[in-house]
């Protein structure tokens, strides 16, 4: 049976943030059923093989990831942040929906950048379903979290150890609903053990500071697609967007009425990040592009991005 390494005495701290993971449904419903209806002591409670591992739970918020707002990132950012500066505590582990969970991996990973392990664990189907993928998903997350060498913020999810910042949902339905494109994934976990196949993540962190302002910029995405015109971008801006996102097609090709609008756009103080709807590859910048590019950000990630650069107050 599959165990947590005993190597090491340090706490690892499980935080519940909802999700499908916490999900329950009648009759083994795979997709009709209710986010967030479970408490983080019980997902826990689900998996023996975490009896008598050295655990502490917190909820820190109870919803569908859908739903994910600046308060709850923020206060997240902050207990995961306070747990790793006690020296009881080896790992933080987080509990939390698939939908957002690209956003929230990034912010964390843009936030903490920390020098030990915080991973997410989420699931496809409800605590309910036949076959539940919550529960070897948490001992999964708890294994990387407690293993000696780790670092970063990560998440787990069908076996495949994922870089957050890197990582994108792929896929609607199926368990292993996650990719990094053409980065791969850090490593599998197979039977508590990790087949590393790439170095743990080093990022440099912004910190909290720029979480604790009241007041969040808007940041907004865009598409650019057949037909599009500037009109959107127009409204954004005379309704007081701060920063835009346009997810634009291909290696950044942004439909020239759209580009026209977002350029009158750069030029009245908003910040523009432009990223690909593509769902892999990057978007490769060029000499004299006149809208920067996100690099392999998705656009969600490039939105997040774009906020914390608004929020520091100045470029990255
Ligand atoms: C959610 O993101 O909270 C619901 C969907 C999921 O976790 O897969």
């Amino acid at each position: 049976m599959q165990s947590i390494s005993k190597n090491s005495a340090a706490k690892t701290v499980i935080l519940g943030t909802g999700g499908t993971i916490a999900g329950t449904a009648e009759a083994g419903d795979n997709i009709g059923y209710t986010a967030a209806q479970l408490g983080v002591a019980q997902l826990v409670a689900r998996v023996p093989a975490l009896a008598g591992v050295p655990l502490e739970v917190e909820q820190v918020a109870q919803l569908d990831s859908k739903d994910m707002d600046f308060a709850t990132w923020r206060l997240l950012a902050q207990r995961v942040a306070f747990h790793l500066d006690r020296p009881d505590v080896g790992g933080v582990v987080i509990t939390h929906g698939t939908d957002t969970l690209e956003e929230t991996g990034y912010l964390l990973h843009r936030v903490l950048a920390p020098a030990r392990p915080v991973v997410l664990a989420a699931a496809m189907r409800p605590a309910t379903a036949l076959l539940a993928d919550g529960p070897q998903n948490v001992l999964d997350a708890v294994s990387v979290a407690c293993h000696p060498e780790a670092r970063g913020v990560l998440a787990v999810l069908s076996g495949a150890v994922w870089v957050a910042g890197e990582m994108r949902k792929t896929h609607s339905y199926r368990t292993d609903a996650f990719s990094a494109g053409d980065a791969g994934p850090l490593g599998w976990l197979e039977e508590g053990v990790l087949r590393q196949l790439r170095p743990w993540p080093v990022a440099r962190s912004v910190g909290l500071a720029p979480l604790e302002r009241r007041e969040w910029p808007r940041v907004e995405i865009v598409f650019s697609h057949a037909g599009a015109d500037g009109r959107l971008v127009d409204a954004l801006v005379r309704d007081g967007v701060d920063g835009l996102v346009v997810a634009a097609t291909g290696n950044g090709t942004v439909h020239h009425e759209v580009e026209a609008a977002l350029l009158r756009a750069q030029a009245q103080g908003v910040k523009v990040l432009r990223s690909t709807r593509v769902g892999a590859g990057a978007v490769l910048a060029k000499p004299g592009d006149a809208l920067p590019s996100a690099g392999t950000l998705t656009p969600v990630q490039a939105r997040v991005e774009l906020l914390l650069q608004l929020l520091e107050g100045a470029p990255r």
